[in-house]
Order: structure tokens, then C-alpha cells, then sequence
């Protein structure tokens, strides 16, 4: 999916050693189709040459105010009216403190000055100490009031040997960030709770009943609704996929488990979405040791107890989040995923046909509420995802 064509962005390098990995962010926001301007200042022209921005970009690479190749002399006016955002990564401290104080002494100050509406996004990179410099802070400070986005920084090894606050958040970060920002903030200020994957019921220490839910559609909704501005806590089975950046994952095996995760948090939840697929049993014979096939004649008799439901308990809450529930369904989708919505006592229920949303990358939903239901043509998962949570956040409108 190329998210960001017709976005035009400008990166802004400064002085760090950080630069060499805007190589690879400006590699990766082009293959989601972005035009990407980049605009380096002397001291970052130390750290990365200009020659391999324009390699990765496909620009030319502006540095100097007094540049001829654009009309007039005017890249500082030209390249910010064009943009859609300029992010500035690694931003140093002292090229915070100029932005914070308004400087225009090159051309990528003056750019910033000049820029008038158009967004301004900020990756600081620097040692921990100048990060929690008084006057970094300060500046920091100045910034967000002035409407300035900082991302970041991230807290780890430092290229200088030390360790704390003051790294460059790393290019996929960034790069979620900036797929963020183009997403419009529905749900912001609203906390929401998220199941996904499969659950795991132990028979014993190495054996489970699990089943082929690969979290995909969970995980993408995590994405979207934090991009959405939300909170997000992702109660998450035992999965193959890294957290969505900036989700809290809570990472459980049993649904036993799972329910105890999402009780703790529902109350304090405003959305809840019901995306894992629950064991509906579990083994209440399990055996603590590993069972051995010699010491008896017999297959093993496992015997079951039902697993809690977990969205319908949510749904009973005397102060419910709103709650979403999904369905797989493997037959007669319309009627099934209808009777569920009911019988669970949701607003809003999605379906899909199980054959075909499984491990799949692309999702077929009918959407399921007090009006009747709403089929959607297939697309992504993270598509899918991003359009339910403009559902959602309709419905959640007073
Ligand atoms: N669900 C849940 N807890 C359970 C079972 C299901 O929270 N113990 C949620 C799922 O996350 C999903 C919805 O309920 O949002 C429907 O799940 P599904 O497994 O399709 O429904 P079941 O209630 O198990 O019904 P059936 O087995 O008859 O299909």
C-alpha cells in the first residue's frame, strides 16, 4: 500500500551521528510514495554526504541559503510552500534552541521561520545530559506551545558511551510516526482495549490446544487506532508479529489469562474491541509433568471446562466501554454474525468468513449493527482497520 503518495515532505538533517539513518527513512517514505525534499545544515554535511541523500531521494540536495538553482534564490520559500510536513531528524540541540528562539541564519532555520502553516516535526538526538540540559528542556518546552510535534526522543546506548534520554527514535519509529501524522486524530483522548490472536490451553508443560489465528487484524487495529490519537493497550495470544509502535502489549497464553487482563482494564477502557479468537475450553485435566505415551496403553482423556466469554462479560459492565465484537464464521456469515451481535449484546459486531481471513493479508468485513449490516469490498488489513475506526469513532459520537 503506498500510503503517502501526493505527500511532499522535507527532511531537515542537523549535526549528529544520528544521520546516517535517515538514509534508510528517506529509502522507505519514498517506497510508500512520498516526494522527499532533503535539506541538510553544514554540520550534518559532516556526519552523511549530501551526495547519498540525493542517491536515496531522487532530488537535488539543498544546503545553502544562497543556493541559484531554485527561482530567486527562494528554496527557503519554496521548498516549505510545497510541503506537506518538514521533520527535522536528528534535530541537535543547538538547532532546537535556534528554532525555539525564531533564528534564520541558514537555510534550514530560515526555512523552518518561514514556513507559515505548513506542520513542523521534530526528532531530537543528543547526548542525555544536553537532552536534560535546563535550557534544552526549555526550548523543548517553547516548542510544543508554538505547535511543534516532537517525537521522541528514545532512551538507550548513546554513541558517545553513555546511556539514557536523548536518542533519535530509530527510522521505523519515524516512519510510523510520519504515517501517523496524516491520519486524522478520532479518537484522541479515548483509551482503547484491544484482544488479538490466538489463546493457548495447556494439556501439559509442552503441549497445547491453540488454533490458526494469526493476530493480523488485531494488530492492525491496534495500528490505526493508535494512529487515531487513542490509547492503546493490545491484550495480545501467542503470536509471530512485533507491537504496533506506541501500543502497550500485554502478551497472555490462556484465555483464562486474557480475561484476567481485560477485566483489570475494561472499566477504565472507552472502546473495546473484541478481535482474539478464544479458546472456548479449556483442559481442566492438564498434567503438570510432560505426559508419557509409554506409561500407559491408552490416548490421554482430556476432559473440558468452558473458557469465560470474554466480550459478553465486558458487554455486562454496568459502565461498558463501547464494545466491538468480531466473528469468523466458516458458513451462512449474514445469519450467525447477526445472532452473535444479539446474543452478546454489542452495538457493533464484524464479520468475516474464517476460510478467508486467516493468516491472509487481505480481509472481506460485513459490519454488523442495530441498522442491519454493511459489506466492504477486500482490501488491506491496515485499510480495513483504519475505516473501522472512523466507524467507530461515528458511533461513538454523543
Ligand atoms: N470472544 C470472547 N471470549 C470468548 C469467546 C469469544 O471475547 N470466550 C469474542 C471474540 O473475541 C469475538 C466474539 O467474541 O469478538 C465472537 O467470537 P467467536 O469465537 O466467533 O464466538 P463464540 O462466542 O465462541 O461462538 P461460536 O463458537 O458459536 O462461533
Amino acid at each position: 500500500m503506498r500510503e503517502l503518495t501526493q505527500k511532499n515532505l522535507v527532511f531537515g538533517l542537523t549535526g549528529g551521528v544520528a544521520c546516517y539513518k535517515i538514509a534508510e527513512l528517506v529509502r522507505r517514505t519514498k517506497d510508500l510514495g512520498a516526494s522527499v525534499d532533503v535539506v541538510m545544515t553544514s554540520a550534518a554535511e559532516q556526519f552523511i554526504t549530501p551526495v547519498t541523500m540525493q542517491a536515496l531521494s531522487g532530488r537535488p540536495v539543498f544546503s545553502n541559503i544562497w543556493d541559484s538553482r531554485p527561482n530567486d534564490n527562494m528554496a527557503h520559500i519554496q521548498l516549505s510552500r510545497q510541503a506537506d510536513a518538514i521533520l527535522i531528524a536528528p534535530a541537535s540541540t543547538d538547532f532546537i534552541a535556534k528554532l525555539a528562539h525564531g533564528f534564520a541564519d541558514d537555510l534550514l532555520s530560515t526555512l523552518c521561520v518561514a514556513r507559515g502553516n505548513c506542520p513542523l516535526l521534530v526528532a531530537p538526538a543528543m547526548n542525555r545530559e544536553m537532552w536534560a540540559h535546563p535550557a534544552t528542556q526549555r526550548n523543548i518546552q517553547q516548542l510544543r506551545e508554538d505547535g511543534v510535534i516532537i517525537l521522541g526522543p528514545g532512551h538507550g546506548d548513546q554513541a558517545c558511551g553513555e546511556f539514557g534520554d536523548g536518542r533519535m527514535l530509530e527510522p521505523d519509529q519515524l516512519l510510523s510516526e510520519i504515517r501517523a501524522f496524516f491520519q486524522p486524530k478520532l479518537l484522541k483522548g479515548k483509551k482503547v482495549l484491544i484482544t488479538a490472536g490466538p489463546t493457548s490451553e495447556a494439556i501439559d508443560p509442552v503441549r497445547v490446544i491453540t488454533n490458526r489465528s494469526s493476530g493480523k487484524m488485531g494488530y492492525a487495529l491496534a495500528q490505526a487506532a493508535r494512529e487515531a490519537g487513542a490509547e492503546v493497550e493490545l491484550v495480545s495470544g501467542p503470536v509471530n508479529l512485533a507491537a504496533p509502535y506506541a501500543v502497550q502489549r500485554i502478551s497472555v497464553e490462556s484465555a483464562r489469562d486474557m480475561h484476567k487482563a481485560v477485566m483489570q482494564r475494561a472499566p477504565h477502557s472507552d472502546v473495546f474491541i473484541a478481535v482474539a479468537a478464544v479458546a472456548d475450553w479449556y483442559v481442566t485435566n492438564a498434567s503438570d509433568q510432560k505426559l508419557k505415551k509409554n506409561q500407559t496403553q491408552d490416548s490421554p482423556q482430556l476432559e473440558f471446562a468452558p473458557n469465560p466469554d470474554i466480550l459478553a462479560e465486558v458487554a455486562a459492565l454496568a459502565d461498558r466501554p463501547f464494545c466491538v465484537g468480531f466473528a469468523a464464521e466458516t458458513e451462512q456469515l449474514l445469519s450467525f454474525a447477526e445472532a452473535k451481535r444479539r446474543r452478546k449484546n454489542i452495538p457493533l459486531l464484524v464479520g468475516n468468513l474464517a476460510q478467508r481471513a486467516m493468516h491472509a493479508d487481505d480481509t472481506e468485513l460485513v459490519i454488523f449493527d442495530e441498522q442491519g449490516h454493511d459489506a466492504w469490498p477486500a482490501t488491506d488489513k491496515l485499510t480495513a482497520a483504519r475505516k473501522l475506526i472512523q466507524r467507530i469513532a461515528l458511533q461513538l459520537e454523543p
